[in-house]
C-alpha cells in the first residue's frame, strides 16, 4: 500500500504565544509512505524539493536514517499499537523551506503518521496523533495546525495530551511572511533561551496572550497591535536574526501595520498588517533586507484552514 498526505507549513509563536500559538499556511510538503514487500530493505527515506527550498547545506541536517524524525514518529505509531515497522519507503516532497521557522519538521512529522496511521487502518485518533507528533517535536504549537489547520492555541499538559482550541483570525488582516536565504537550526535558536525569566516578563507575556484571544475575537485590531509583543523569546533570539530588528524599526510608523514577529524559532519574519498601503511595507522590508545583503522571499499569504490531507492510496 502507497499513501500520500499533504501537510500545511506553520508559523507558531506569533509573538506572545511561545511554544503555543499557531497558524497553517499555504506551503506545503507531501510525504508518501509506502511499505516494500521485500524483506530485509528496512526504511528507505528519500528527500525531494521541487525547487532550490532544500539546499546541501539544508540537507546535511537531515538524518535520512532511522534517527529521522519521521520515523520516529512512524514508529512510535507503531509501537502504540505493539508493532514494528519493519520494510518501508518514506518520500518527503518539500517545498517548506528547512530550518526556516516555518515548521518544516512538523510537516514530516505530521505527514509520516498520518500516512502511517491510514497504512495501519487508523488505529490513532486525532487525540492520540496531536500526541505522538508533539512527542516528537517537543512542543505542540507548529503540530497542531498542521493537523487542524487555521490559527490553534494548543497545550501539552502533563499527562502529555493535547489541549486546543481554533481561533477565527480575520481575513483582513495580511500575514506577510519574510523568508531569508539563511538558515536557522530550532535547537541553536532555543539554546540562547534562559532556563527562568523574571516574574515581570511572565506577566508581560501573560497579558499579550490574552489581549491576543481577545483581539482576534473581537477583530480588534487597536488590541492586536498591543498584543503582538513578547518578552519570552524575542529578545534573546534578536542577535540570531539580522533583519528582524531593522523591519521592526523601519515599519515603526506604518499605520496599517499592526505588528512585526518572528515566524516560530525564526529566522522568517511575519509583517501583520491592514491591507492597505501592503506593497509600500513590502517595499520598506525589501530595502530593509537589499541593505542587509541579505536575500528574502516576501509572500502575502491567507490561513490555510485545512490540516493534514491524504491526498491518494494505492493498494
Ligand atoms: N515554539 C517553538 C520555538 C517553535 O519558538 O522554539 C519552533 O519549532
Amino acid at each position: 500500500m502507497k499513501i500520500s498526505v499533504k501537510v500545511p507549513a506553520t508559523t507558531a509563536n506569533m509573538g506572545p504565544g511561545f511554544d503555543c500559538l499557531g497558524m497553517a499556511l499555504p506551503i506545503y510538503n507531501t510525504i508518501t509512505l509506502e511499505e516494500t514487500v521485500l524483506p530485509g530493505t528496512g526504511i528507505e527515506i528519500n528527500i525531494m524539493a521541487d525547487d532550490d527550498s532544500i539546499d546541501e547545506m539544508s540537507l546535511e541536517h537531515i538524518p535520512m536514517d532511522e534517527n529521522s524524525i519521521v520515523y520516529k514518529a512512524v514508529k512510535l505509531l507503531y509501537n502504540s499499537i505493539g508493532q514494528t515497522p519493519s520494510e518501508l519507503k518514506i518520500n518527503i516532497n518539500s517545498q517548506i523551506p528547512v530550518a526556516r521557522g516555518l515548521g518544516s519538521s512538523a510537516a514530516v512529522i505530521v505527514g509520516g503518521l498520518l500516512a502511517a496511521n491510514k497504512l495501519l487502518g487508523e488505529p490513532a485518533d486525532e487525540t492520540a496523533l496531536l500526541s505522538i507528533a508533539t512527542e516528537v517535536e517537543g512542543h505542540p504549537d507548529n503540530v497542531t495546525p498542521a493537523i487542524i489547520g487555521g490559527l490553534c492555541l494548543s497545550s501539552q499538559e502533563e499527562d502529555g495530551s493535547i489541549v486546543y482550541s481554533k481561533l477565527n483570525w480575520n481575513d483582513d488582516w495580511q500575514i506577510t511572511v519574510c523568508i531569508p536565504d539563511y538558515e536557522l537550526a530550532t535547537d541553536i535558536s532555543r539554546s540562547v533561551l534562559p532556563e527562568e525569566v523574571p516574574m515581570k516578563d511572565a506577566i508581560f507575556n501573560a497579558k499579550r496572550m490574552g489581549m491576543f484571544v481577545q483581539a482576534v475575537n473581537n477583530k480588534d485590531k487597536n488590541l492586536l497591535k498591543l498584543a503582538l509583543n513578547d518578552k519570552l523569546h524575542q529578545p534573546y533570539r534578536m542577535k540570531l536574526v539580522p533583519g528582524f530588528a531593522e523591519v521592526k524599526e523601519n515599519l515603526k510608523h506604518e499605520d496599517s501595520v499592526i505588528g512585526v514577529v518572528l515566524s516560530g524559532a525564526g529566522p522568517t519574519i511575519l509583517v501583520i498588517s491592514e491591507k492597505t498601503n501592503l506593497e509600500r511595507i513590502k517595499g520598506i522590508i525589501k530595502e530593509t533586507f537589499e541593505n542587509l545583503d541579505v536575500n528574502v522571499q516576501i509572500l502575502t499569504l491567507p490561513v490555510e484552514q485545512n490540516g493534514a490531507q491524504i491526498i491518494s492510496q494505492e493498494d
